[in-house]
Formats: C-alpha cells, sequence, structure tokens
C-alpha cells in the first residue's frame, strides 16, 4: 500500500502557567521538537481504521482517543467533500502520550495535516486551529488552547486564553533537561480535580492562580533579558504552588528533588501532572547531562535536553 498523504506534528513542553492558563492567565509553552508524530493515510473501501501507535512497546494513545480521532477524520473528510472515503490511517510516534506533552493535540494536528495532504488542499492556521480545537474538545472537555496553539504554531508562546498568543524570542543561556516520570497522568482528570479544589476553595485557589500569573509574566521578562537564576527560581516557585493544588505526585516530588540536589537551577513539573513529565534548568549542556544521568538513576524513564537558544524567530 502507498500513503497519498502524510502529516507530522512535534509536542509542547509547558514553562510556566499550566493550570493557571484555564482559569483565564497566561502561560509559556515551547514546541518540543525532540519527538513526533506522523500519520500517513492509505486508501480503502469506505471505512476508517487507524493503526495503533506504539511508543517504545507502549500504547501511544488511550484507546477512547482512537474513537476521538476517528471523529476528527469524519469531520474533516466531511469539510474536504469526501464524506464517504475510505481510508487507513498509520500513526506512528516517539512521543510518549498522557505525559504532559501534547501527545493527543499532535496526534490530531498530524491527522488534519496529512487529510489536507492527501486531498492537497491548502491548510491554512486558522483552520488547523479550528479542527485541533473540536478535537482537542473530544479528547479533554474545555481545554485552554495551549498545547494546540503552541503545537500548530511551532514556535514558544506567550498565551492567554480569549485573547490569543504572542511569540517569544528564546535566547537565553540555558538547557532544559525534560524527564519523564514513566508514570502517566490524565489532563482531564487532574484539570477536573483543580475545578474541584477551585470551587470548594477559591479563596485558596484563586490567590495561588494570581501567584501563577505573576510569575508567568515574570518569566516572560527573564526570557527576554537571558535573567537565568531568576528562571530556575520561578520554575522551583511554581512547581510548589502546583504542589499545593495537588497536581504533582510522588515520582515527580523525587525527580524535582533529585534535579536541584543536582545543581539544577530550578525544576518543576509539566503539563497536567499527576504523572507526566518533569523540566529542570542547568547552566550549560555539560550541567544538564549530569542532572539526566542523576534524573535516570532515580528512575526517570526517558531525559532529552532542549536548548533554550535553539529556536531563532
Ligand atoms: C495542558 O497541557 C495543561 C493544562 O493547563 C490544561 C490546559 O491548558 O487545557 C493543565
Amino acid at each position: 500500500m502507498t500513503d497519498f498523504g502524510q502529516g507530522a506534528a512535534s509536542g509542547k513542553i509547558i514553562l510556566m502557567g499550566e493550570h493557571s492558563v484555564v482559569y483565564g492567565k497566561p502561560a509559556i509553552a515551547l514546541p518540543f521538537n525532540q519527538a513526533q508524530i506522523t500519520s500517513k493515510i492509505y486508501k480503502t473501501d469506505k471505512e476508517i481504521t487507524i493503526d495503533c501507535i506504539y511508543h517504545q512497546g507502549e500504547l501511544n494513545t488511550a484507546p477512547d482517543n482512537l474513537y476521538g480521532i476517528k471523529q476528527l477524520i469524519n469531520i474533516v473528510l466531511i469539510y474536504l467533500k469526501q464524506p464517504f472515503f475510505g481510508i487507513h490511517i498509520k500513526i506512528e510516534s516517539n512521543l510518549p502520550s498522557q505525559r504532559g506533552l501534547g501527545s493527543s493535540a499532535a496526534v490530531s494536528i498530524a491527522v488534519v495535516r496529512s487529510l489536507f495532504d492527501a486531498f492537497q488542499v491548502n491548510l491554512t492556521q486558522e483552520t488547523l486551529n479550528h479542527f485541533v480545537e473540536i478535537a482537542e474538545q473530544i479528547h479533554h472537555v474545555n481545554p485552554s488552547g495551549l498545547d494546540a496553539t503552541t503545537i500548530a504554531f511551532g514556535k514558544a508562546v506567550f498565551y492567554q486564553k480569549d485573547i490569543g498568543k504572542s511569540v517569544i524570542p528564546l535566547r537565553m543561556d540555558a538547557i532544559l533537561v525534560v524527564a519523564d516520570t514513566g508514570v502517566k497522568g490524565l489532563t482531564k482528570e487532574a484539570v477536573s480535580d483543580v475545578k474541584k479544589l477551585w470551587k470548594s476553595n477559591p479563596n485558596i485557589i484563586n490567590p495561588i492562580m494570581d501567584r501563577l500569573e505573576e510569575l508567568t509574566n515574570n518569566v516572560k521578562v527573564f526570557l527576554e533579558n537571558n535573567e537565568v537564576v531568576r528562571l530556575g527560581l520561578a520554575m522551583t516557585e511554581a512547581h510548589q504552588l502546583l504542589r499545593s493544588i495537588d497536581v504533582s505526585d510522588d515520582k515527580l516530588e523525587e525527580l524535582v528533588d533529585v534535579a536541584l540536589k543536582s545543581g539544577a537551577l530550578g525544576a518543576k513539573l509539566t503539563g497536567g501532572g499527576k504523572g507526566g513529565c518533569m523540566i529542570a534548568l542547568a547552566t550549560n549542556m555539560e550541567q544538564a547531562i549530569l542532572i539526566a544521568d542523576s534524573l535516570k538513576q532515580s528512575g526517570a524513564a526517558h531525559t532529552w535536553f532542549y536548548d533554550l537558544k535553539e529556536i531563532i524567530t
């Protein structure tokens, strides 16, 4: 079988503002190009089938997400005026799912790109955003739109729900170590748990969200001015605030602690939490390698390096 359409998408890392972004506060997220989802389209007879997605032997998308992907494909085929077109779609990935790295938004974006490629229709940023918002609604229920925006746009963004995004030029002399705890975390559940906390204790949760907002605004300035030490302190404080709203877990706590003890300038969970990934800030690659080694010795399933000077916008 030869494919007649292809699409790809990378993941994302949230530097600051996960969870508070759901409450209208700003967030800063980076495209995570170290891992990718690719989607290939093959013609079949009036049926939509999807290949299971594997990452290091692990199912890379929750089975209920497959239903969401089928719904998305149907919606796109109707838009493309090909509602009865049968397709087989093969999605490959080295981006672990349910780790706060944006795999569900990345799958949707890769799939939409491959369908438009297959039917040779030009895909504008607006149309892509439209479909990915639909897909994220199916997966997550009321997402902030941060994942979809960062991945579709492919640049570091300062983002606020209902307001939009601006691009942040990355020119900081520092390396982020990204570590996978190996523990799955469901963003949908974490967001709904925080919502329950917020509804029952608004007087406690609102000031936490306000402080996360302040920290995110500060971090934007730190990034612009190459203030690495201050970025590290803000990251660690953000982690403590996220822990206080109960979205951390034992493994995240352990890895954040190990990173700080190994010389990281700051460390925090990234994404929805309750499992998933953490990030640690290192001044250079030598230090980043030492931190990554310590994290692996403490059970991190995978580590990656992210150069905060890499992307020139
Ligand atoms: C998603 O990666 C992170 C959260 O902020 C949820 C959202 O933005 O929709 C927890």
